[in-house]
């Protein structure tokens, strides 16, 4: 992984939740006030068919999935520290340049081994099923964690809709590229779409979280707007951000890491403390944001989440599949 220095962001460049929403409605109200003064044979020109979407509160329940007695990251440090190379390679660039994505209207296309392929509309999946708070621990393969108040439904629900052909075994991810609304998209020397897969038997458990929200809110588009998946007994990267489309086949699909690095990341990257990354070691983490003695932390087997889920990987070598 394109791996920086990790540090924690000053807290003179963090801004309250509240100011950086009004900031960014400021924004958007400022730069559609500029594109009136253009005038309107113009515009069509200027815009894509698409609008950054505001932060919406939503509904949620509170689920026993979730964590207990560990405190959720806060909402700075979750959206001003990210991976979104689509944006830039650095961690405050998300933040700083995500908000040109258009996040409306939105679509998910449904294809490979389905009865029938679908297009399914954002606020369509955000009503399919009630939204349950999920706090769950976040683990980077770069050796730093956070623990995240996520809101969404189990993928299981989504991939029941999709309506799956009996011999699916494997479930693929494909994020947004789009070259106007992600300048950055060719300067990391990735190739886009940002795609990633799970093993059918890890889509349907129902820890994997289909993801719209965090801390009681949609997600902001630095976080993977309109919709994610959070997987969390595996390394981030498995978590494709900003979902386009998403493909069932017989075969494991190709994933955006382990093509470009296969001996560094593998397609199952399970959090595991006993297989070190060829660079670091990965026996233990480094909590965002946590004070001074809490910072290095052990890392544990599936990143905790071992009693729900180390039965997939049942007589499976680890250190082989890593
Ligand atoms: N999805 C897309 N489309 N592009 C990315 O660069 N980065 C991955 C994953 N999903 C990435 C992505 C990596 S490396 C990590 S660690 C997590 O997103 C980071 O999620 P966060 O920024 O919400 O913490």
């Amino acid at each position: 992984m394109l791996i920086r220095k990790p540090a924690d962001i000053p807290s003179s460049e963090i801004t309250p939740q509240a100011d950086y929403l009004n900031r960014r409605t400021f924004m958007t109200g400022m730069a559609a006030a500029g594109l009136a003064a253009l005038g309107a044979e113009r515009i069509g020109g200027l815009l894509s068919p698409g609008v950054a979407h505001a932060a919406e509160k939503l509904q949620t329940v509170k689920s026993p999935l979730s964590l207990t007695g560990e405190s959720p990251t806060s909402y700075q440090d979750i959206t001003h520290y990210n991976n979104f190379y689509e944006f830039g390679t650095d961690k405050g660039d998300p933040a700083r340049n995500a908000g040109a994505m258009h996040t409306r209207p939105w679509t998910v296309q449904v294809t490979g081994m389905v009865k029938q392929k679908k297009m399914l509309d954002i606020d369509t999946l955000l009503k399919l099923k009630p939204m349950e708070e999920r706090v769950y621990r976040f683990r980077c393969v770069e050796a730093w964690s956070m623990v995240i108040p996520w809101a969404g439904y189990s993928l299981s629900e989504f991939i029941k809709q999709c309506d799956p052909q009996p011999g699916a075994k494997y479930v693929q991810f494909l994020s947004l590229a789009n070259q106007k609304q992600m300048p950055e998209i060719n300067q990391s020397g990735i190739s886009f779409p940002y795609t990633e897969g799970l093993r059918m038997d890890e889509a349907m458990h129902p820890l994997t979280l289909l993801t719209f929200g965090l801390y009681g809110e949609t997600l902001p588009n630095q976080d993977g707007a309109p919709v994610r998946v959070i997987v969390p007994w595996k390394y981030g990267f498995k978590s494709a951000k900003s979902i386009v489309r998403v493909h069932f086949s017989d075969k494991q699909p190709p994933t955006t890491w382990n093509m470009m690095a296969a001996n560094e990341y593998g397609f199952y990257s399970n959090v595991n403390p006993n297989v070190d990354h060829p660079r670091w070691t990965q026996k233990t983490e480094r909590r965002i944001g946590a004070s001074l003695f809490k910072q290095r932390q052990t890392t544990l087997m599936f990143n905790g989440y071992g009693d729900q889920v180390a039965s997939l990987y049942k007589g499976m070598d680890l250190k082989k599949y890593f």
